[in-house]
């Protein structure tokens, strides 16, 4: 593969979006930032210069960077924030990814305005497994928040805890129609009639799933992830934050100007931003524009039935081009309960959470608290108290998960607690939704590997007749999955990537209350089974 080098300057700039002004972190000053395009299994340097006001790091979102994990980026995980005034290289390390990834910041909600496209191009010499595109557009679909992401992430943080929502979501940085002092900046996507068009899009959203459509086109589904799928033809596509998806366009419709749009799908009970986004499919020709342009059809708000039907019918590709492997003897068992919980709130303070608590998150029944210093520094130099071994492999076994929660205490344990794999284990994770807090979906989403969806299903995971129905001939291969709201899915990969990877909620709400663990994956036997020698110049902890 080829070497490619970016240079990510992070600064505030100046936006006007929803008739007011305000200034925000951007890579390059722009929104959404630049686009990284290579070819599969080529190598890239991003060199971080923090030109703004705060630390920050950034992490290549679905890029398994073997060996690698000192380029990942979540603050604390594996690295501390590159401070104002200091720069840090990447090395971005791909294997096997190829489609749509993304990169974005991870650090405090930084993410809101600091992300963008990662485009892994077929190896140099191959094809799509698919009719080569006329053409290919990215479409990112985002969070716009009114005021400032620092006073509003120390709000989601504070005692209160308040749900934060965003004013508006995006398509390539523009909220489109419906929304206020909009209209004259909508996004346009300008085609030809007669030809297919390549959409990669990416869910950069802060805490909604999004469905998404184009009136009077279909969809066909190709990729999911950076991996290929079997086409899907659908009207409309149900993404989750931190999903990606490539999908075909063919422009088959008279010329005419054609609204596509994301409306958020949201629990009924859950507070979210239910405001939708719009941007034109336009097509090119001697025409005027129409007074009413048609709208897709998108399931409502709370459709939980229209996001199962289309995301079973998601499976790998498998070709000889594209072949895959899921393991089956399995040496690791995992089963994780993910919750939202309460802590008790300090003395002297008042917390606005339930019943004068702090809303928290949880997996296993331990809300996640980020260390001081970053775990992969402390586990590859032996510097003890940063956090602990202890992760449970199994929930408290205290509630029926997705029953009734009546007289349950909703207090989680919290700590620094990872869990330790060895190298070459056969990993199976059950995650099971529960009734905690809250009935919802869930986007988990693990760093350093993509992995198998083997099944899925509603209520609580049964060990005996549930792993009867996996599918381990085609599942999805993917880095983020939405667990359903009272259900469970499971998951297959095998360890073979040795480094500390942060696994967690995709929901920035649920993460930063604690929706997350880290998984440490120890060192094979060879030098080329174990974690490389970190860089000359990691960001300081000081
Ligand atoms: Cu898209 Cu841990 O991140
Ligand atoms: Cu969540």
């Amino acid at each position: 593969g080829r070497t490619h080098y970016y240079d990510f300057v992070l600064k505030e700039a100046t936006f006007t979006r929803l008739c007011t002004t305000k200034t925000m972190l951007t890579v390059n000053g722009s929104f959404p930032g630049p686009t990284i395009q290579v070819h599969r299994g080529d190598k890239v340097y991003v060199n971080v210069h923090n030109q703004g006001n705060y630390g920050v790091t950034i992490h290549w979102h679905g890029v398994k960077q073997p060996r690698n994990p000192w380029s990942d980026g979540p603050e604390n995980i594996t690295q501390c924030p590159i401070k104002p005034g200091t720069n840090f290289t990447h090395e971005v390390i791909l294997s096997d990814e190829e489609g749509t990834l993304w990169w974005h910041a991870h650090s405090d909600w930084s993410r809101a305005t600091v992300h963008g496209a990662f485009i892994i191009l077929p190896a140099v010499g191959t094809i799509y497994p698919f009719p080569t595109p006329f053409a290919q557009q990215t479409i990112v679909i985002a969070s716009w928040y009114k005021g400032d992401l620092k006073t509003i992430i120390d709000e989601a943080l504070a005692v209160g805890r308040a749900p934060n929502l965003s004013n508006a979501h995006t398509i390539n940085g523009q909220p489109g129609d419906l929304y206020p002092c909009s209209k004259e900046s909508t996004y346009r996507l300008l085609v030809e009639q007669g030809k297919t068009y390549l959409l990669r899009i990416i869910n950069a959203v802060m805490n909604e799933e999004q469905f998404f459509g184009i009136a009077n086109h279909k969809l066909t589904v190709v990729g999911q992830d950076g991996a290929y799928i079997k086409p899907v033809t659908t009207d409309y596509i149900m993404i989750t934050p931190g999903q990606t998806m490539d999908v075909l366009v063919t422009t088959n419709q008279s010329p005419n100007y054609y609204y596509m749009a994301s409306s958020p799908f949201i629990d009924s009970i859950v507070a979210g931003d239910n405001t939708t986004t719009t941007a034109i499919l336009q097509y090119k020709g001697n025409y005027s524009r129409p007074s009413n342009i048609s709208f897709p059809n998108l399931p409502s708000v709370a459709d939980e039935a229209a996001t199962a039907n289309f995301t079973n019918q998601i499976k790998s590709l498998v070709s000889k081009s594209h072949p895959i492997n899921v393991p089956k003897n399995i040496t690791q068992h995992l089963y994780i309960a993910i919750a939202i919980n309460q802590i008790p709130c300090p003395e002297n303070e008042t917390c606005q959470g339930p019943n004068g608590n702090i809303i928290a998150a949880s997996l296993n029944n331990v809300s996640f608290e980020s260390p001081k210093i970053d775990i992969l520094q402390a586990y590859y130099r032996s510097l003890s108290g940063v956090f602990d071994r202890d992760f449970p492999s199994f929930p408290p076994n205290f509630y029926n998960f997705t029953g009734n929660m009546t007289g349950i205490s909703a207090f989680t344990a919290t700590g620094t607690k990872v869990k330790m794999l060895n190298y070459g284990d056969a990993v199976e994770i059950v995650f099971q939704g529960t009734n905690m807090g809250a009935a919802e979906n869930h986007p988990m989403h693990l760093h350093g590997y993509s992995f198998y969806v083997v099944g899925t299903g509603s209520g609580n995971f049964n060990n005996k007749t549930d792993p009867k129905s996996y599918n381990l001939i085609d599942p999805p291969l993917v880095n983020t999955v939405g667990v359903p709201k009272n259900g469970w899915t499971a998951i297959r990969f095998i360890a073979n990537n040795p480094g500390v990877w942060f696994i967690h909620c995709h929901l920035e709400r649920h993460a930063s209350w604690g929706m997350d663990t880290v998984l440490i994956v120890k060192n094979g036997k060879t030098k080329a089974t174990s974690i490389r020698s970190p860089p000359a110049h990691m960001p300081s902890c000081s």
